[in-house]
């Protein structure tokens, strides 16, 4: 197994791994801490062999929103016709970050991709939460924000060409909200990081309007900055894990006309701990 960064910061890519060898395991998790994001090349996973790698980090989580896979539930699809427009994910997120417990990562195995394009960019919100001043870091770590799903997945979303053409449903289950520390010390590293995202971060709890959007607007003009960005391109048989409680990502929808599919396993997570805990 080799192992190349994609970044001076975070990502790497792994050749010579089989995710179906139980033996590859300990090294790919090592590498999943140490590197936020994962991109294996060359696998040739069936729906059952995700399913079993993602099942060693931890209980699958089954999205409510996404399409899933009708022989196994537990599988997401991510899918764009060669006639649709709008993709999964092109706002900056972290998934499942609506959730109580954020969703510890996400596992995508590329089956079809476009000839050019479809790329998948993530930040690393550890690197960026360190390259902020002190005293903006103290500020932070005493906040919490509040995360919804209502105003993506929700009802409102009904005439989106996502929702039109089936590929998010469960409007009714968008309901929830809620409050996560703004600065998380991550559950497996250790580390301080950033814990909020312009999807679904609505507000910084106890702050004047103004004086929340003007905060998360600052975090966020850092993490638009390409230095603390990694950019993965997808062959077919790829899978890239990455860890939801350390990076944002979004899909760059620069392919149309061409098809893009990909199947989805997500791994649970737990409560997210404020960095001074
Ligand atoms: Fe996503």
């Amino acid at each position: 197994m080799h192992i190349r960064k994609l970044t001076g910061l975070f990502g790497a890519e792994i050749s010579g791994a089989d995710l179906r060898d139980p033996a590859c395991f300990d090294a790919i998790k090592e590498a999943f801490i140490q590197y936020s994001v994962i991109v294996i090349r060359g696998q040739r996973l069936t729906p059952d062999d995700h399913l079993a790698f993602a099942r060693r980090f931890g209980p699958i989580n089954v999205n409510r929103f996404f399409t899933k896979l009708e022989s196994h539930p537990e599988v997401a699809l991510v899918l764009k016709e060669k006639d649709q427009k709008g993709a999964i994910g092109e706002e900056w997120h972290t998934d499942h970050s609506y959730d109580v417990a954020p969703a510890t990562g996400s596992i995508l195995h590329a089956l079809e991709v476009p000839p050019h394009g479809g790329d998948t960019v993530f930040v690393s919100m550890a690197d960026v939460f360190e390259s902020l001043s002190e005293p903006v870091r103290r500020m932070l770590r005493g906040l919490s924000a509040w995360h919804s799903s209502r105003h993506v997945f929700g009802e409102t979303q009904g005439n989106s060409e996502a929702a039109q053409s089936g590929r998010i449903g469960n409007a009714a289950l968008a309901t929830q909200d809620v409050l996560h520390p703004v600065v998380i010390r991550h559950p497996l590293s250790g580390r301080e990081g950033l814990f909020v995202n312009p999807q679904f971060t609505t507000r910084i709890e106890g702050l004047l309007p103004g004086e929340s959007a003007a905060i998360l607007e600052m975090i966020y003009a850092q993490c638009r900055k390409p230095e603390y960005q990694a950019r993965v391109s997808w062959n077919v048989g790829d899978v890239t894990m990455w860890d939801n409680r350390a990076t944002w990502h979004k899909a760059i929808n620069d392919y149309h006309g061409y098809r893009r599919y990909m199947h989805r396993v997500t791994v649970e997570g737990c409560a997210l701990q404020p960095a001074q805990a």
